[in-house]
């Protein structure tokens, strides 16, 4: 007879040894890697997986502080918070100048030995170490290239509507109207900030050209920030805005790669993390989706690099920290988590043999730029100028785009705020 009263049937001896048994069988980690990231889309957490997978069969436990926010600006504000209160994450996604901020202020742990025996002066393209290294210490380690002159669009609606990929912004006008007048939306695009930005970044390169973007938006030339051509700049920006639909305010990146994965839309104008979402859809290129780059920017490459920078831990919290620095740069790892994610590997030592139709182009293309010298940082995500010149460019390029200011206001708004940032 079953009641609630009846006699247990387990003994305590039993029971003692399931418990000693579960606690067995539970996966122990003896050190864990604290990990603060803002890769929160499909795409991005199936690349950051690889990761963790990794580090947890070489027995590290990972803690996840994951925040929302693509392009990574809310996860400043809550690094700055932890690092103010004295504990910080043992490893941050971070990018470009930013590295090199928090380097000054003493907070990044110095890699150099492990740097030195796993050769990464010579794997590591001298572009990025730039930013990983700070007064000849490794303080930070490149997980990828990303590339933000690309355009994501969808095959069928090209197929269909017989478009031939533009080579030329008229082009790209062109067939807009032809997309519009067939039903579908030209481009999809996600109004924030750092969205608006990262077009600036091609805008400025199809516009201006390589030596423009060097004078204006590397080395502050204010000749160059309030000429003529920035005008033809914005004009540009004001195009583009007119391509996008009613509803783009504040969407989010990878729901505007939705619209153009299901076909809503034909085309968006973003960094190859996009990629990593058509993958995350089980959708293939020169099949499902095309990529090329924004008309008049081929023969450049416009690059972000994630990197994780390494903070200055207690000595207990170190053995975990340098064995996550070694995977991230690790051969192997790094070709699985760049194909899932997208972008291409910081490791030279990596073969593009297994890389997708994108990513060969994109390893290709990377190689031509360094030769010809137009491999260039991105303005938007932080790897043309310190923070500060950054947020001031990205202000100015987010108000004229959701305003009808002419384009004479936003190149002299954009000479004032940079101005009043140096
Ligand atoms: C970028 C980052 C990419 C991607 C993107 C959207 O700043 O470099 O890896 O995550 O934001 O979240």
């Amino acid at each position: 007879m079953s009641s609630l009263y009846a006699k247990p049937r387990f003994s305590v001896k039993a029971l003692t040894a399931a418990i000693a048994l579960s606690t067995f069988t539970l996966p122990a980690f003896a050190e864990d890697v604290e990990v603060l990231h803002w890769w929160t889309s499909g795409g991005e957490a199936k690349a950051l997986q690889i990761l963790k997978a990794d580090l947890e069969k070489q027995g590290y436990g990972w803690q996840d502080l994951a925040i929302a926010g693509g392009g990574g600006d809310n996860a400043k504000t809550t690094l700055r918070a932890r690092v103010l209160s004295g504990e910080p994450p043992t490893a941050v996604q971070m990018l470009g100048f930013s590295i090199q901020e928090w380097a000054e202020q003493g907070t990044l742990a110095n890699l150099n030995e492990l740097a030195a025996k796993n050769d990464w002066d010579r794997l590591v393209p001298p572009d990025l170490q730039r930013f990983s290294k700070y007064d000849g210490k490794w303080v930070s380690v490149p997980v990828n290239i990303h590339r933000t002159n690309w355009i994501w669009a969808n095959k069928k609606i090209f197929d269909d509507l017989d478009l031939a990929v533009p080579t030329t912004f008229d082009e790209l006008l062109a067939i807009s109207d032809i997309i519009r007048k067939a039903g579908y939306i030209p481009l999809a695009h996600g109004g924030q900030a750092w969205q608006e930005a990262t077009i600036f970044d091609s805008v400025v390169m199809s516009v201006g050209g390589p030596e423009f973007y060097q004078k204006a938006f590397v080395d502050l030339d204010l000749d160059a920030l309030s000429s003529p051509t920035m005008v033809k700049v914005f004009d540009q920006m004001k195009a583009v805005r007119g391509l996008v639909d009613d509803n783009f305010s504040g969407r989010d990146w990878n729901i505007a790669t939705a619209m153009v994965i299901r076909g809503d839309a034909a085309m968006q104008i973003m960094g190859d993390w996009a990629k990593g979402e058509f993958i995350n859809a089980g959708k293939l290129p020169n099949k499902d989706f095309l990529c090329f780059e924004y008309p008049g920017t081929s023969g450049t490459f416009i690059y972000n690099s994630d990197q994780f920078a390494m903070f200055e831990v207690e000595d207990a919290r170190k053995k975990a920290q340098l064995a996550m620095a070694q995977s991230v740069m690790d051969e192997n790892f790094q070709e699985k988590f760049n194909i899932v994610k997208g972008s291409i590997p910081a490791n030279l030592a990596v073969s593009p043999t297994n890389f997708d139709a994108c990513g060969q182009k994109s390893m290709a293309d990377l190689k031509d730029a360094v030769k010809k010298g137009t491999m260039f940082g991105s303005i938007a995500h932080g790897h043309a100028n310190q923070a500060a010149i950054q947020g001031a460019i990205v202000d100015a390029v987010t108000d004229h785009f959701n305003s009808s200011a002419s384009s004479e206001t936003a190149a002299k708004t954009l000479v004032s705020l940079v101005q009043g940032a140096m």
